[in-house]
């Protein structure tokens, strides 16, 4: 039986533990030397609608890894460009017998549309401003290689929260494993309709990441701002930017992430991106394991 990976918000904490134990045995494996599953029958269409560089490549990396072939397809090459709706897309792709589908949209949803006509998994690689699941597997694999463990842990999301499905996978995963999540911002850039998220609003920088044992840095979705809710990017970096100064209220043993891509100089300085605390290079590698981890997920169970 086959099933599709859309949403951590809707998935059940056994799946999500079953999922970062297989990244993390396929890691070992991989780095080990040690066989994969043999997924060489299985053909993949990468469907990105949206650049991208770190998600794109980790789940192509990751298919060569098990074996599999991809088919990789953006829209302006694809007969979308001539009016093709993504109902025909995806259903075409069925027809021409691919045995699953990784998919990132501008649209909020389109995955799940994407899964209700395909009638295979279809991976989201990131849908508008609602999920990532992948990504936020990726970060609660490197949190746990770093400090052992995500339940109790204070972890502060800092920046756009409001535009980010970085932020909403992984507020959603990090609490459901029990860490306590705190959403860092300025008003303008946090959720209005905060209940519908899992996390304490923090206005104020200092407070949101005192005692903090993670410390995640956001992009901000400039592409997905409507006018005035950003004032300038250099007012947002002196109140909102994570560098070893305002570090110095959360824990010392606290760890930098930023999913990526960064803006240098605006969500971190360079010293907080470069130096000893930051986690950035392993979740990047760790993208390509948790996403095998989804292949065999996903067709195997
Ligand atoms: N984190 C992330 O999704 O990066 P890309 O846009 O480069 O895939």
């Amino acid at each position: 039986m086959s099933r599709s990976l859309l949403a951590i918000r809707t998935l059940p904490v056994a799946d999500i533990e079953s999922l970062l134990e297989l990244g993390a045995d396929l890691k070992a494996r991989v780095l080990e030397g040690r066989g994969t599953p043999d997924m060489s029958r299985k053909v993949m269409g990468l469907l990105f609608f949206e650049n991208s560089t770190r998600t794109r490549v980790s789940f192509e990396q990751a298919a060569g890894y098990l074996g599999m072939r991809s088919s990789n397809f953006a829209s302006s090459a694809s007969s979308m460009s001539k009016g093709e709706t993504l109902k025909d897309t995806v259903l075409t792709l069925r027809h021409e017998r691919l045995d699953g589908l990784v998919m990132r949209h501008s649209s909020s949803g389109a995955a799940v549309l994407a899964a209700r006509h395909f009638g295979g998994p279809v991976l989201n690689a990131g849908d508008g401003q609602h999920e990532h699941p992948t990504q936020a597997l990726a970060d609660a694999l490197t949190i746990r290689e770093r400090l052992g463990r995500i339940e109790g842990l204070k972890i502060a999301i800092v920046g756009d929260v409001a535009h980010s499905r970085v932020a909403r996978s992984n507020a959603w995963l990090l609490s459901k494993l029990g860490a306590e999540v705190r959403l860092v911002g300025p008003p303008t850039l946090l959720p209005n309709q905060a209940a519908m998220l899992p996390g304490a609003i923090h206005y104020d920088f200092s407070t949101g990441v005192e005692g903090a044992d993670v410390v995640m840095a956001l992009r901000l979705q400039r592409e997905r701002m409507e006018g005035g809710v950003l004032g300038s990017v250099r007012e947002y970096a002196s109140g909102y930017q994570i560098n070893e100064t305002n570090l110095r209220s959360a824990a010392r043993h606290c760890v930098v992430m930023h999913p990526g891509p960064i803006n240098r100089g605006v969500e971190l300085d360079d010293e907080s991106a470069d130096g000893p605390r930051s986690a950035i290079a392993d979740q990047v590698t760790n993208g390509v394991f948790v996403r095998m981890g989804a292949y065999v997920w996903c067709f195997e169970g």
